[in-house]
């Protein structure tokens, strides 16, 4: 068994991303700015946003943080997504989600000016993605492709199975690891709660991507000899062991599934550290106006 190091992977890519603003900067170039919408006080979304504010600062990017108390309304939201569509000084910005129950998400979602949606998230990029077109590629999606790339684990004519249809992560890394090219070729099944004989499927896979949010659902019976696993979990499940309270804990039972895999990512130090370096990644592209003009 190998493991992926998604946390060595990250801090080697932050520091390329850190040299490139370097350079930009000595060149006279606008700094990358990048804003983040935080509504609430979900202490996932607290540590998820306090994480990407103190990465723009590591890589050198200006960062600006807004906050909004629960109860803002969704023109409220809407009008700040205005403002940051407007801002000449903003590259790119993200609203934290999941937002409060009476938000519409994809009206938020779909008011983002496409060309600032460093999260990948809006139709637009969501569509390029999916045509296999210069986009913003969603954080996580992009972060998973970018580890098997860099440890060069083969994908093409791979049977590849993904746990979860969600629209961040399932449903774009199926899109991904279907595409023509290096990671890709892949031949995709998608897994969901209403599959039927997940077992059977799981076990003629090659590569595993688990992204239900189920903590420890794919269990060592589940596994071929010799898979490559991905782990995207990352449930918060209480804990007396940590200070925090609560256990970082991954949708793979690592115990049981470690020892049969060729290849895989640990929960946390996975998956988590290289979703923070794609949004980087597409700030910097935001800044550069590397896709759009
Ligand atoms: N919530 C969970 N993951 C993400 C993400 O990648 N971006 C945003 N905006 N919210 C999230």
């Amino acid at each position: 068994m190998n493991l992926i190091d998604g946390k060595a992977t990250a801090a080697e890519i932050k520091r390329e991303i850190a040299e490139e603003v370097a350079q930009i900067k000595a060149a006279g170039g606008k700094t990358p700015h990048l804003a983040a919408v935080l509504v609430g006080h979900d202490g996932g979304s607290e540590t998820y946003v306090a994480n990407k504010v103190r990465s723009c600062e590591e890589v050198g990017f200006h960062s600006t943080l807004i906050r909004y108390e629960e109860d803002v309304t969704e023109e409220e939201l809407l009008a700040c997504v205005e403002r940051l569509n407007n801002d000449p000084d903003i590259d790119g910005f993200i609203v934290q989600l999941p937002l409060p129950k009476h938000i519409r998400e994809e009206r938020i979602t779909e008011a983002i000016d496409y060309r600032k949606d460093v999260d990948g998230f809006h139709p637009v990029n969501v569509g390029r993605m999916s045509l296999g077109l210069p986009c913003f590629l969603s954080a996580t999606p992009a972060g998973i492709v970018e580890l098997l790339k860099r440890y060069d684990i083969e994908t093409r004519g791979k049977h590849c199975v993904v746990l979860g249809r969600s629209n961040i992560v399932g449903k774009p890394v199926s899109m991904l690891m279907m595409q023509k090219g290096v990671p890709g070729d892949c031949t995709v099944t998608v897994c969901h709660s209403r599959t039927a004989n997940i077992k059977e499927i799981c076990l003629q896979a090659d590569i595993i991507i688990a992204a239900l949010g189920v903590p420890e659902f794919l269990k060592g019976d589940m596994v071929k000899e010799g898979a490559v696993v991905i782990d995207v979990g990352t449930t918060r499940v209480p804990s007396d062991k940590t200070k925090s309270g609560f256990k970082l804990t991954g949708d793979v039972s690592f115990e049981e599934v470690a020892p049969k895999c060729s290849w895989i990512t640990p929960v946390p130090g996975g998956v988590g550290p290289m979703t923070i370096v794609s949004l980087m990644r597409n700030t910097l592209l935001a800044g550069k106006k590397a896709i759009y003009r």
